[in-house]
């Protein structure tokens, strides 16, 4: 897939055993070998695929330093910035050198922003590991986050180029898995309703990670997200588009504590939320709410909220959502299947009212 940013353009290469050309794709991409590179990672990935990182660029007369850090949310923070600083100062990374993210969303956030402020901005590479990380290795966000709120400190900063090896997605545990897909089928929800139809036959494949399938779905949702990303980079209209499921899904993610639920079930739940608001509010037939919950719960993600999370929390983390501007309430919501757009003005009461009723789940009257 090609992300076509003008001179911030790069290819997204996909496909079996990819991390074996590593070396070359570096020199491909004028990686100088005079400057040290520092891959980052997390401590689950580096244990399968750092040695074999390490080796393939160590082949093509790169000099390499590492630095691995905690798997999971918490390691998206200052203080572990701070320390990746560290590793590259003591490393003598120059502005000349690159960062490689080798892991899931956690790694290629934390390792493209400390790419981005190191000395005012290095090159980077990521090679994404989870299949959310499909998500994220498109478009350039990188950030870190702040104990109030999740990635307030970032900036955009383009790879030079994504490898994504679809071996490597064979160790994820079935959770992980799962929760990428629900990534995917968003892209899908977004701009591409025979795409949705696609994911819905081929739920079996996907779950067992049959290579083509995962191939198809990654491409898949790579252009989709390219396809937007170029139509609108720093996010001033058409790519908001993105963040369908996220409002309700990132509250709950804050209200459940980072790490609790994954991000991908997070905006599962979230995503029928956006239907069923859609629904409530005359925008979307109630169709369009049943079958999005009903795929969502064919692949085993979760469609409704745990009781234990309470509405008035959940109603207060989304009012401080940084896409929340002037008092009133923005959702992207589906007018169809394959087909969003950006609502304005729903009364907060309204947004209660599809809280709750996710919390019950028995939805049978959805107007
Ligand atoms: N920048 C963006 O545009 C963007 C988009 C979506 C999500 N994100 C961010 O991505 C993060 C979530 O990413 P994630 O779901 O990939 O989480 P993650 O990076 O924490 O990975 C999930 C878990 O899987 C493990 N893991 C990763 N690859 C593995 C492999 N191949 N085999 C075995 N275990 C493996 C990790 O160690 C971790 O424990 C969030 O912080 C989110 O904000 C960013
Ligand atoms: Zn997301």
């Amino acid at each position: 897939v090609k992300v076509d940013l003008g001179e911030r353009s790069y290819p997204i290469y996909i496909g079996e055993d990819l991390l074996s050309l590593l070396g070359e794709k570096a020199r491909f991409h004028n990686l100088s070998t005079q400057s040290p590179i520092l891959i980052v990672t997390d401590v689950n990935v580096g244990s399968l695929y750092l040695s074999k990182t390490q080796s393939t660029l160590q082949k093509y007369g790169y000099t390499i330093a590492t630095h691995v850090v905690s798997a999971g949310e918490s390691s998206k923070c200052l203080g572990e910035l701070g320390s990746i600083v560290t590793s590259a100062l003591e490393a003598k990374l120059d502005r000349d050198s690159t960062i490689i993210a080798l892991g899931g969303g956690v790694v290629g956030d934390l390792a493209g922003f400390a790419a981005a402020t190191y000395m005012r901005g290095i090159r980077f590479i990521q090679i994404p590991t989870t299949l959310l990380a499909h998500d994220s290795s498109v478009g350039g966000k990188v950030a870190v986050n702040h104990p109030l709120a999740k990635n307030v400190i970032g900036a955009f900063h383009q790879p030079a180029f994504v490898l994504y090896d679809t071996t490597t997605l064979k160790t994820l545990s079935i959770r992980e898995v799962r929760s990428g897909l629900a990534e995917i089928i968003k892209h899908g929800f977004i701009h591409d309703e025979s795409f949705v139809s696609w994911c819905e036959n081929n739920i079996d494949k996907l779950l067992t990670l049959d290579a083509d399938a995962l191939s198809y779905a990654i491409h898949a949702g790579c252009s989709i997200k390219a396809w937007i990303v170029s139509q609108d980079e720093k996010e001033s209209g058409l790519r908001a588009f993105l963040n369908l499921g996220h409002t309700i899904g990132h509250a709950l993610e804050s209200v459940a504590g980072y790490g609790e639920l994954t991000h991908g079930e997070a905006i599962s739940i979230g995503m029928c939320g956006a239907a069923l608001l859609s629904s409530r509010l005359g925008v979307a037939s109630d169709h369009v709410f049943t079958y999005t919950e009903g795929l969502i719960k064919r692949f085993g993600l979760p469609t409704v909220i745990p009781e234990r999370y309470a509405t008035d929390a959940i109603m207060d983390a989304m009012l401080h959502d940084k896409k929340f501007r002037g008092g009133q309430m923005v959702f992207i919501l589906p007018n169809s299947i394959g087909k969003v757009h950006i609502h304005k003005g729903i009364p907060v009461e309204e947004v209660r009212v599809v809280v709750d009723l996710l919390k019950e789940g028995e939805r049978s009257h959805v107007r």
